[in-house]
């Protein structure tokens, strides 16, 4: 096995993209690129809080890029374990809140209505791991508010091929990336996706830096039984996107009902 299959379950504390090449995260994920599924978040929360949801807090905020089109609706507060990535998201975010956290065993002093747990979900590369940010979900959710859970893929419909991408900045910068997504042979509840990023800089001169992201994959029953175990109501619904429609992505969501309503 690779040596950097070992490097698991590290909060992304080792990636490059998010500690010294951060700068160039923006290139690689557009934040106009996530409007769409901002929207889809901000209906999910909407349609499943037992009353107006007002605050939201970000676990794993990374650019805060989707905050970036939900702070309008909601008071955000974005945590992520990157300095870097905190960084640039007050840049894009500085009314928001941002705090230096780890999602597996953030405590903070209050509660909030609307919990998003996007991508970065999905570094946790064990089941413990999982479980541990599914716990900081729901102690931080308000009675009668909703976490929602966003992972890349879960094991039913984990697709393994490539994918490109990538922007030109307004500063003469510009970035290309490939992603090649593949399970190695021994390993279990997760996959590899080796990237390939090429950094031009403005002088025009290309850089090229490749990196493995080790990403966990769960079967959808393991990601039910471990929000339910947390003390939700799991439900998962499809995710409805105009670049997804030929995929079975989804999101799951943990209600926390059985209260009279938010404190
Ligand atoms: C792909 S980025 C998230 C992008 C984000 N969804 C957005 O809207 O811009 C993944 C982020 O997860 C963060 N991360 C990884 N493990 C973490 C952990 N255990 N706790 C908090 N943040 C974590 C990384 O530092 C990185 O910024």
């Amino acid at each position: 096995m690779n040596e950097s299959l070992t490097e698991r379950a590290d909060g992304g504390r080792r990636l490059r993209l998010y500690h010294d090449l951060a700068d160039w995260y923006p290139l690689l994920t557009p934040v106009d690129d996530y409007i769409e599924e901002a929207a889809f978040y901000r209906r999910l929360f909407q349609t499943h809080c037992q009353r107006m949801p007002r605050t939201l807090l970000d676990l794993g905020s990374g650019g805060g890029h989707n905050a970036a089109h939900l702070k309008s609706t909601f008071a955000c507060t974005l945590v992520d374990i990157a300095p870097a990535m905190l960084t640039l998201s007050r840049r894009l975010n500085p009314t928001c809140e941002h705090i230096e956290g780890d999602m597996r065993s953030l405590r903070l002093g209050g509660v909030f209505d609307c919990i998003l747990v996007h991508d970065a979900v999905s570094y946790m590369t064990t089941r413990d791991d999982l479980a541990s940010v599914i716990a900081t979900a729901f102690a931080l959710t308000a009675p009668g508010g909703v976490a929602l859970f966003q992972p890349d893929f879960v094991a039913e419909t984990f697709m393994p091929g490539i994918d490109t991408g990538g922007s030109d900045g307004d500063d003469g910068r510009a970035l290309r990336y490939l992603e090649w997504r593949w399970i190695p042979e021994n390993m279990t509840d997760g996959y590899v996706a080796d990237m390939a990023y090429m950094l031009r800089s403005g002088d025009g001169e290309v850089e090229v830096v490749r990196e493995r992201h080790v990403m966990g994959l769960f079967p959808r029953a393991v990601w039910l039984e471990l929000i339910a175990a947390a003390g939700f109501e799991p439900l998962v619904v499809p995710f409805e996107h105009s670049s997804y429609s030929d995929t079975a992505a989804e999101v799951a969501l943990g209600l926390r009902t059985g209260a009279k309503g938010f404190t």
